[in-house]
């Protein structure tokens, strides 16, 4: 059993496409075991995103994910972190396999819906940012 850290960006939050997002993980049998709806600080942004400090798109990405609400999720399931990875599609949409999420609801690599982990440690660090252990209910 595997733990990934999801993400509904605020273009998702803002195009109403959270409960599509959640039907996705839910109907392919995934167990939401944390969920929350904030708006990230800049100072939470800067650590999520980390790795990317220094990149040219480091600013936009994040003045993108605190321009609203997002909605933070633990998801729990067999390979949950490749298997999301696998749902959600290629990080750039034109990339990305038909009818996963980024393929049907993103076009552009800078506001692409959702995120998912990478891997265990990422998984394991993005959790901890968002989420207090009592808050994750198994
Ligand atoms: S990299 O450096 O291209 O390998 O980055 P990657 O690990 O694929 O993910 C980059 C995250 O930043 C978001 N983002 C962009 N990536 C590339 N180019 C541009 N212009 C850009 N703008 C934003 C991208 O959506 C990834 O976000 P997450 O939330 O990790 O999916």
């Amino acid at each position: 059993m595997e733990r990934t850290y999801i993400m509904v960006k605020p273009d998702g939050v803002r195009r109403g496409l959270t409960g599509e997002i959640i039907n996705r993980i839910e109907r392919k049998g995934f167990k939401i075991v944390a969920m929350k709806k904030m708006v990230i600080s800049r100072e939470t942004a800067e650590t999520h995103y980390g790795e990317h400090k220094g990149k040219p798109f480091f600013d936009g990405l994040v003045n993108f994910i605190t321009s609203g609400p997002v909605v933070a999720m633990v998801v729990e399931g067999p390979q949950a972190i490749s298997e999301m990875r696998r749902l959600m599609g290629a990080t750039r949409p034109w990339e990305a396999a038909p009818g996963t999420i980024r393929a049907d609801f993103a076009t552009t690599v800078d506001e692409n819906i959702i995120h998912g982990s990478d891997g265990p440690e990422s998984a394991a660090r993005e959790i901890g940012i968002f989420f207090k252990p009592e808050e994750i209910i198994g």
